[in-house]
Formats: C-alpha cells, structure tokens, sequence
C-alpha cells in the first residue's frame, strides 16, 4: 500500500504554491495523501520563519507530535524556511525531526522520505540553488476557481529586517513559456484568476522577458478573467506594468505596494531603498493613471523606531488611505543585517501599542471606504461558500474587497461573475443582493464604482 502523507502548509502563497509542487513531486513516486493526521505514515510540516510567531506555531506543533511519534511508526519532516534557517538548530535539538528539506531541495523529498521509512535514516536536503525553479513539474492543484503561479523564487533585495534572501536564496526567474503553458492548463480546468507571485516581482526578467511582458501574455490566456500578482518593490516600480495594470482587461486593477515605514530614517535603516517622498510620488503617479486600489505592509517597532517616527508612518497611512494593510510588530530574525547591525530597542509593549493604533486606524479608513459603497454595485467573481456560512457565497471585487451574500439564486456557481448591490459593510466585508443580469457566465466586467472606494 502507499505509504500516506499529511501535509501541513504555514506562511506566505509562495509556500502554498511549493506544497502544492511537493504533492505533485510525492504523488509520481506513489505517496498518497490524507487529511487524517491519524492514519498517516508522514507529517509534513510546510513552514514560515518570517517571524518569531511563525517560529513558536511550529515549534507547538512539533511538541504534539512527540506523543504521536511514541504511539506508533512515524515520519516528521520540516520543509520550508524554517527548514533551511534553522537547519542545525532543529536536527540537534528536535530528535524527532526524521527530514529536513529547505525551499530548493524538494526534488530531493521522496527519496528521503523512503529512506526514513523503510532505513529510518534522517535525511538532509538543505542546500540553496541559483537555478531551481521546478520547471517541468506541475503543481498538484484541487479544483478550483483561483490559482497561485510562482514566476520567480529567492529575493536579493536583503530588507536589513528581513530573513527570505536567507531562506529562499538567491533571485532566480521561471522560464516564461513554462509560466504561460501553466496558466492555459489553469484556464482549462475552469481557473478564473491566477496570481503571480514573487518576492519581489518587479526583477523578473528571462531573456527578453521582464514581468510587464510576463503578465500581459499571461493576462491573454482566454478563459483567465482576473491577473493580480505580489509583491512589487515601490523601489522599481516600472512604467510598463503600471500601463500593464491600467490597461489591460484582465489585469486587475489593484496593487500590493508594501511601504513599512513612512519616515525616512527607518526606511533607510531598513535598506529599503526608496524615501517617503518617492514612494508617495509612485503612489500618484499610479492614482493619476486609474483607479488602482491599493494595500501595503508595514513594520512597527524597527530598531530605534521613536514615537515622531511612528507618527510618520501613521500620518502616511492617514494620506494614502489603502484599501487595506498588514501591520506588523518588527521581529528580530537571527543573522539578518538588523539583527548584527542594530539593538532591537523598542521595548515589546511600545511595538504592540504602536501596531494596535495603526490596526484602528486602517479600520476606519477601510469601514469608510466600504461604507461608500452602500446602494452601489459591484462586480463579483463567485469564488465559493462563506466562511460563517453554506447558505452564502463569497466572493471578491476587482479591488480585492470581499463580498458575502444569501444563495438566494439556484442558478450560481463558483467561477461566475455576478453583480451584487451592496446592502451593509464593515472594514473587511461587503455584504449585498444579487441584481440582474445574474450570472455572468464566465465573463469579467469591469467594475466602474471601483473610485468609489478609492482614496483622495
Ligand atoms: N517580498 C515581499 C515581502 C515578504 S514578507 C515584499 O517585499 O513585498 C511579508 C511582509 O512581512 C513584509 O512586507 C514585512 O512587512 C513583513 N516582515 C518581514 N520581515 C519581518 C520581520 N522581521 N518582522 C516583522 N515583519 C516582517
Ligand atoms: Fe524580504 Fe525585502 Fe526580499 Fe521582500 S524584498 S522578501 S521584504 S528582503
Ligand atoms: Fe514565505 Fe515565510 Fe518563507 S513568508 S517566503 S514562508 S519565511
């Protein structure tokens, strides 16, 4: 019988993405899955370590498995970022760790898992590569209406805070007719969106190639209705993609624009690369070109970080209005340039004030923004059952704003485009009724409210 795998996926899309590559790798060599950590032969943990919270899940996770493992025949594998981090931290100090494969070595993964199984040898696939992009392996995908692509692995960027040039190794780009070819086996298997990811897209370039070109063609593949992609640098923002993003009809027009920090001192401390005031010159150019909604990253509570400086983050957050942020407590990741250059001085209590007072202030500026839509419609790709309930869909405009509503009509499937007059709203949530003509079978229309919900 085959031998059975639970796999278990922490982090960013891109770790989505690659263990969706380590199923397709592990089911051609006849490993089966389950979603009954119970009756698996394997447990395989797909992890973060962007910051210390990821760390500590896994960690959690992996001291319940210690009883598991006394109970009967088990093999536990890391894989991921936290994997090739803390490579010798986690074979010295985890015993229970049977296989340690990092980002670029899950070609490696079967041979070492039946190496554990039927020799329990421990096994250790964690060097960096400058060339793998698992060209040629198609990710093992269940059905579905959205799709995530990875275009190019590893970041050189080296953000002073940030430890993904330490996990994922160096920038390297995918082949794009590889990239291409997925996205037409994507759209013919009824796919409606795919996002494009990188760590930093913007330095895509094979050939000829740079990502405008990538995601036009990409945005050309008929039956595909809606192209988003993560993560541009504000750093290099080229103006081929914002005429891409502007123009194009199947390019979304919303961009993922991480700032971290509004004043200049920090940015720079924080190798980033840009000043407040290109960054808020990109963000009108992009505002002059369309209506773009935009959201953003940023960290509280870097090295040194004073309460003026805060403020100017918190200032700019108040002048760009994003649709939406993550904000984050600055975690001192080991090795990374912050952590030898600079004391991590913020005392904790500080960071967590700092980044609950920019949570509240997002939410208000997001409940705005979705409030001005009430009695509007908007335009909506059905993308399945809500959350909270089977009896509504939910559902995402053009903006990325999501959209819950009652199943009040038979003839909906996931993967339509319905219109949906908005009837209340909160800062994550937009909830509405259909109205005619309903639904749109497949077919993208573009949403012409979408600077209603836009900043100034
Ligand atoms: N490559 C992407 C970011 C990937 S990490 C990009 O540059 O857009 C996602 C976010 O995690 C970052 O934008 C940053 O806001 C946050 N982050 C990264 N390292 C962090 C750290 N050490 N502490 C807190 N947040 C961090
Ligand atoms: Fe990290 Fe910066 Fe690279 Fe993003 S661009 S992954 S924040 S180093
Ligand atoms: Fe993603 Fe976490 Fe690695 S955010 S790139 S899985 S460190």
């Amino acid at each position: 019988m085959a031998y059975r795998i639970f796999l278990q996926t922490f982090g960013c899309q891109m770790n989505e993405y690659d263990s969706e590559l380590v199923r397709s790798l592990l089911k051609a060599r006849g490993f089966a899955f389950t979603e009954d950590q119970e009756e698996a032969d394997v447990i395989l943990m797909n992890t973060c370590a962007i910051r210390e919270h990821a760390h500590n899940r896994v960690f959690s996770h992996l001291a319940k498995l210690k009883t598991l493992k006394r109970q009967r025949n088990l093999v536990v594998g890391v894989l991921g970022c936290m994997a090739q981090n803390l490579k010798t931290e986690l074979t010295e100090t985890q015993p229970l760790v049977d296989v340690l494969v990092g980002p670029d070595g899950y070609r490696r993964l079967p041979d070492l898992l039946i190496s554990a199984i039927e020799h329990q040898a421990k096994g250790l696939a964690v060097d960096l590569s400058e060339y793998e992009t698992y060209e040629q392996i198609l990710p093992d995908r269940a059905a579905g209406v959205n799709a995530w692509i990875a275009v190019m692995r590893g970041c050189d960027n080296f953000c002073t805070f940030c430890v993904v040039p330490y996990t994922r190794g160096r920038e390297r780009s995918r082949n794009p007719e590889g990239i291409i070819e997925e996205a037409q086996e994507l759209a013919g298997r009824g796919y409606k969106q795919i996002t494009l990811l990188g760590q930093n897209v913007n330095s895509y370039q094979y050939g000829t190639w740079d990502f405008a070109r990538l995601i036009t063609a990409v945005a050309d593949v008929p039956g595909i209705q809606r192209v988003r992609f993560t993560s541009p640098h504000p750093k290099d923002f080229p103006p081929a993609l914002l005429d891409a993003v502007a123009g194009h009809p199947h390019i979304c027009r919303q961009i993922h624009l991480p700032v971290q920090s509004g004043n200049n001192r920090v940015l720079a401390g924080m190798g980033r690369c840009y000043t407040r005031k290109e960054y808020v010159g990109l963000v009108d150019n992009i505002r002059r070109r369309a209506d773009i909604a935009l959201s953003t990253d940023i960290i509280s509570g870097f090295c040194g970080e004073t309460e003026n400086e805060y403020m100017d983050t918190y200032g700019l957050v108040q002048e760009i209005e994003y649709h939406s942020a993550f904000i984050f407590k600055y975690s001192e990741r080991k090795n990374t340039i912050a952590a030898r250059k600079y004391p991590d001085d913020v005392p904790e209590p500080v960071k967590s004030q700092r980044v609950t007072r920019l949570v509240e202030l997002q939410k208000t500026i997001s409940v705005r923004k979705n409030m001005a839509l009430l009695g509007e419609t908007v335009h909506v790709l059905v993308e399945g059952n809500a959350k909270k309930s089977r009896d509504q869909w939910m559902g995402h405009t053009e903006s990325n704003v999501t959209v819950v509503w009652e199943k009040n009509h038979t003839a909906t499937q996931p993967g339509d485009f319905v219109s949906i007059q908005v009837t209340d709203a909160t800062a994550s949530t937009l909830y509405g009724t259909p109205v005619s003509p309903f639904p749109l079978k497949g077919v993208e229309k573009r949403n012409s409210l979408v600077s209603k919900c836009l900043g100034p």
